[in-house]
């Protein structure tokens, strides 16, 4: 089965509208990279923006999260079909999501199938903490995170899964390749128990947690690992130039 790798930038709560635009024209040509999907997600504040600047390009938009219903009285908060309206794809459940944000993986499964039904590609994000590493804990963490958000339903169309260790998250302290293997061929099995063999094998895996232009060679030289969502060197317009480039050279 090849699986075409995602190059995704996650931009988190940075920059202004001006600096948006300017990271966008950074980024120029990365449209025509060819063998992989380019995902760029910004803030709210900018999405209308960026949508628009790589309107009629194959560069996908994404959010960095939703609420489940499509109106009401939901003070601060963005609906999916609100979204859909500047963005193809949605991040559900970063890290950062459930850890400053209580969102939990029941919130979780409700929010893949939000996604789904607005045609919205998701990136269901998981992952172990420090402590939960040190206990031994992170296949049962990701057994726990991946099942439960999927319940029993059929996968969500195109669902794509990120797997990111918390404690590798903005500390410069990367996985190494053969831990993130390890723990993307776990989240495969556990997708295989679940929606079977097949579309476990079509489902994209990417790693994220300090991913740089020098070390994304090595993640994309795992073969469990189908590209990178990435925090950090995805401000800066040349490293996520580099780790595309990267990325499309591994396949
Ligand atoms: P860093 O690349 O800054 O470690 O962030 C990873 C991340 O959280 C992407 O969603």
């Amino acid at each position: 089965m090849t699986r075409t790798p995602i190059a995704a930038g996650n931009w988190k709560m940075n920059g202004t509208n001006a600096e948006a635009r300017a990271l966008c024209r950074g980024l120029a040509g990365i449209d025509a990279i060819a063998g992989v999907d380019v995902v760029l997600s910004p803030s709210f504040t900018q999405l209308g923006l960026v949508w628009d600047f790589w309107c009629g390009t194959d560069v996908h938009i994404a959010g960095q999260n939703m609420h489940t219903q499509p109106s009401g009285a939901y003070t601060g908060e963005v609906s999916p079909v609100q979204l859909a309206e500047v963005a193809d794809w949605v991040i559900v459940g970063h890290s950062e999501r459930r850890q400053f944000f209580c969102e939990d993986d029941q919130a979780l499964a409700l929010k893949l199938r939000t996604a789904e039904m607005n045609g919205l590609t998701p990136i269901l994000c998981v992952g172990e903490s420090d402590a939960e590493r040190e206990n031994k804990r992170t296949a049962n963490v990701l057994t726990r995170q991946v099942s439960i958000a999927l319940g029993d339903d059929p996968a969500p169309d195109g669902l794509v899964v990120a797997y990111e260790p918390v404690w590798a998250i903005g500390t410069g302290k990367a996985a190494t390749p053969d831990e993130a293997q390890s723990a993307c061929t776990h989240i495969r099995s556990v997708l295989s128990d679940k929606l079977g063999e097949e579309v476990a094998d079509g489902v994209r895996i990417l790693y994220g947690g300090s991913v740089k232009p020098d070390n994304i060679a090595d993640f994309m030289a795992q073969p469990d690992v189908d590209g990178a969502l990435v925090g950090g060197a995805a401000l800066d317009a040349d490293a996520f130039l580099a780790i595309t480039r990267a990325i499309a050279a591994s396949g």
